[in-house]
């Protein structure tokens, strides 16, 4: 049955106007971004953000490359903030061999790292060798920063190839060892270093294989190319790799935290991933380039134990809590807090070998997850005297310091610097009890590189 019709306005539907041209034609155009995803192709990733259109509901948004977008439409992408963007290769450094607090001083935590690895970098090194036998070993650490570390990896190396050598009546090679890092490393540190360990190769090891030994220094970032194609027989790299090529973007709203904390919103922890992914795959695609087929190269970062990211502390958490006691006390502004995100990322083992296995160029020989206790003094020690937690709690800070000095200055300024870490060493201190625990998860990845030239 028919029925009188009462008028209604909120019936009315809104039409929006279309601007239609002379030949029918109308130009669709973007009004928001949605969402944001990576698509990870065989060499590349790409990323993408999800467009909704002018005239379209949500469900006809459609996936577009976020480069191509910002630059037919940067207003979609918000207005610049006035931050200063951290540029990681030009502020990353480890404090400088002169510093008050140097990494060559305070890294014995990396050195451990190093003195733990050395049955795989055995395994390795000798495989390398006796399926090539060179006449010169190329042999490349990257990452070396300046200190005693710098040559320990390298000692161990070229000791590996002399002790087969003898054993097995082969000649000795000759070994070209090439030191990299950022050009902003103390290399001035590194290079004086050479003579001393000379000497010592041929205190130790005798003048033959100290005549046949030459070290060099190779100054850019190892997310580009270092070495000529298919040059390098042995890569290693300790403790360098968890740096990325710089912070994720879209990290707005992790305020309060300098990186995925446990307070971090889902987002946070996914802009990490990818940038990791995106790094890591550059990185093996790199150096597949450089090392010829059958060369060995074994890596070491910081890792986490579990895929669920939300629930670790990435031992971060003191350095962000002492920045947010001086945003307490007026010293550090909250918006300089809450746009610093360190380029630094902690993957978990089953991510590692799915990049590797994705990316195609390198087999995995080794992938282990290793323990090392950040605290080296026993628990009835550090139970007996307070004295000892106010001297656990400064070395910590130092340790810290002599790794992120430098990018903490070129984001906040020097002047914050001896505050901050006066209060970190405080607040170290009173955390000892609950660091007493606390242990440091590693990776350490030994690859090959597949019998295929490209
Ligand atoms: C914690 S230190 C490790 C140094 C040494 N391998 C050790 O185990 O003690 C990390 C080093 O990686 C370097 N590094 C970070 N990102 C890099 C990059 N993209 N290219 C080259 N070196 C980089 C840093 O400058 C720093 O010297």
């Amino acid at each position: 049955m028919l029925r009188r019709y009462r008028s209604d306005s909120a019936h009315v539907m809104p039409v929006a106007e279309i601007d239609v041209k002379t030949d029918l034609t109308f130009e669709d155009e973007p009004v928001q971004i949605l969402a944001r995803d990576v698509k990870v192709l065989r060499r590349k990733s790409v990323p993408l953000v999800k467009v909704l259109w002018r005239n379209h509901g949500r469900e006809e948004a459609t996936w577009e490359s976020e480069e191509a977008m910002q630059q037919q439409y940067p207003h979609l992408f918000g207005p610049k903030t006035d931050y200063p963007k951290i540029e990681a290769e030009k502020v990353l450094r480890m404090n400088a061999a002169n510093h008050e607090i140097s990494y060559a001083d305070n890294s014995v935590f990396q050195k451990q790292i190093i003195l733990k690895i050395r049955p795989i970098i055995e395994e390795s090194i000798t495989d390398a060798f006796k399926k090539i036998v060179p006449i010169c070993m190329k042999v490349a650490d990257l990452g070396c920063s300046s200190g005693p570390n710098t040559f320990m990896a390298i000692w161990h190396i070229i000791e590996t190839v002399h002790g087969i050598c003898q054993q097995e009546q082969l000649k000795l090679p000759e070994f070209e060892v090439l030191l990299n890092d950022l050009p902003e490393n103390d290399f001035n540190f590194v290079f004086k270093s050479v003579p001393g360990f000379y000497e010592k190769l041929k205190k130790e090891r005798g003048d033959m294989l100290q005549k046949r030994c030459f070290i060099g220094g190779v100054a850019g970032s190892f997310y580009h190319r270092l070495f000529p194609t298919r040059s390098v027989h042995f890569i290693h790299s300790s403790y360098s790799l968890h740096w990325l090529s710089k912070p994720p973007v879209g990290l707005e709203n992790n305020k309060g935290n300098v990186y995925m904390a446990r307070s971090s919103p889902p987002n946070v922890f996914k802009a990490y991933a990818d940038q990791f992914q995106k790094d890591f795959t550059n990185f093996l695609s790199l150096r597949s380039k450089e090392t010829i087929p059958q060369g060995r190269m074994v890596l070491t970062f910081l890792a986490r134990k579990n895929q669920n990211t939300s629930t670790e502390d990435y031992g971060l958490e003191l350095l962000t809590k002492s920045l947010l006691d001086l945003v307490d006390e007026g010293v550090v502004k909250e918006a300089d807090v809450d746009s610093f995100n360190l380029p630094l990322y902690t993957p978990c083992k089953e991510e590692v070998a799915e990049i590797i296995e994705r990316e195609g160029s390198f087999e995995i020989k080794e992938l282990q997850v290793f323990v090392v206790e950040a605290n080296c003094s026993s628990r009835e020690e550090l139970l007996g005297s307070k004295d000892i937690w106010v001297q656990k709690g400064k070395k910590f800070a130092n340790a810290s310091r002599a790794v992120f000095e430098p990018i903490i200055c070129s984001h906040f300024g020097d002047a914050i610097i001896d505050k901050l870490y006066t209060r970190f060493a405080t607040l170290a201190a009173n955390a000892i009890t609950y660091s007493m625990d606390h242990k440091t998860l590693n990776i350490v990845v030994s690859l090959t590189k597949k019998d295929f030239y490209q």
